[in-house]
């Protein structure tokens, strides 16, 4: 059984749907990433998780049991916002008691003292137990936050992109550490971001979010290998997939823009003869693309327009035909502004999307 499920929740602003009909179900022990962009609805998937908005239509069902009438604080969920919410007059320490000492949960003081200790050693706080807020730096901000969650030991944590606050080398460091957390609790956690990168890394399902509707739930390898459509294609991926108008000719594919054709595999052929479709959307993700010396079967030749140096590869923006692509190569290959270069792409690692609707074509 799902620890927990939502059933075809909607949720309106001022009669402007921010969710439309969600679907989920979340493993127990599960990191799952909501990922979208702002105002995807992930903020509100989790204050309706959390009972802070009420949805307008299904269910929320929580280890079993529909919580839609529940209170916050009967939920047994902790959220971790993006913004620190720490009590500025009090110490970590009293941050962290805080969530302990409401009365409907009894506990004992020394009781009080262990869980905080227990969860500050948890977040390598133990030594700033004393300090106020404001003694403290942003990454430990946000460690007392998850802190004051964790305390609570929740039957779920729900995590609204507790990190994007940070700098970047701090984010990358406390990537790690949450997803080291959450192996070592073994509790269900939902963390949303904006952050591919993030949800990439440390989900174990991930659920594209956009304008309120899941456009896909998969693993990081299915969400990036087998997008389910372009929207997903784009938003995963850095620099982002090439997607490029195309018409079906015979066993080829004629990318207009580009003033080439290239083959496809025996399946693409296969559905795109079934379904009868003569234009589609290529797509091929610029990790795919590499740079060859003699000119095949799936080859464009293009000129190198510019070149965006990353270290540890290239990004090459390439002019071919009247269009543009772009390619990831190796340094050491030593392409340089205004080279003459030929490509090969791969029929079996390119995505074929439908024209009008934007979905796979499998
Ligand atoms: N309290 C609110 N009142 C009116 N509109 C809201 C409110 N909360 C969210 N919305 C709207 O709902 C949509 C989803 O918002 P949100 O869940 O915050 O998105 P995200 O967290 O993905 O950026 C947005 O269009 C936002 O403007
Ligand atoms: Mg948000």
């Amino acid at each position: 059984m799902a620890e927990l499920k939502l059933n075809g929740v909607t949720k309106k602003f001022n009669g402007i749907t921010a969710l439309d009909s969600l679907e989920l179900e979340v493993e127990n022990g599960e990191f799952f990433v909501l990922l979208g962009p702002t105002g995807a609805g992930k903020t509100t998937t989790l204050r309706l998780i959390a009972g802070l908005e009420k949805a307008d239509e299904g269910d929320i069902i929580l280890g079993g049991d529909v919580i839609n009438s529940l209170n916050p604080a009967d939920r047994d969920v902790a959220m971790v916002f993006q913004y620190y919410t720490l009590y500025p007059h009090m110490t970590v320490k009293e941050n962290l008691a805080f969530p302990l000492k409401s009365r409907r949960r009894n506990f004992s003081e020394a009781e009080i003292e262990e869980m905080v200790l227990k969860a500050a050693k948890t977040l390598k706080i133990e030594s700033k137990l004393e300090r106020k807020p404001t003694e403290l730096s942003g990454g430990e901000m946000q460690r007392v936050g998850i802190g004051r969650a964790i305390v609570r030991n929740p039957r779920i944590f729900l995590m609204d992109e507790p990190l994007s606050n940070l700098d970047a080398k701090l984010r990358e460091s406390m990537r790690s550490e949450l997803a080291r957390l959450h192996i070592d609790m073994g509790e269900t956690f939902i963390y949303v971001t904006h952050d591919q990168v993030e949800a990439m890394t440390m989900a174990d399902r991930i659920g594209v979010l956009n304008e309120g509707r899941l456009m896909q739930i998969g693993t990081p390898d299915q969400i990036y290998n087998k997008p389910a459509n372009t929207f997903v294609a784009t938003f995963v991926g850095s620099p982002q997939i090439n997607l490029i108008e195309a018409e079906v000719e015979g066993n080829e594919l004629n990318l207009r823009s580009l003033q080439q054709k290239i083959s496809m595999n025996a399946a693409q052929n296969k559905v795109l003869k079934e379904k009868g479709i003569t234009k589609i959307l290529y797509g091929i993700r610029p990790e795919e693309i590499s740079v060859v010396t003699a000119k095949g079967r799936n080859c464009c030749s293009g000129s190198v327009k510019f070149k965006q140096s990353m270290g540890a590869e290239d990004i090459l923006n390439l002019n071919i035909g009247t269009g543009s692509m772009k390619a990831i190569v190796s340094p050491q290959l030593g392409i340089k502004e205004g080279d003459e270069v030929i490509l090969n792409v791969e029929a079996d690692r390119s995505h074929l999307f439908d024209l009008e609707t934007g979905d796979a074509i499998r």
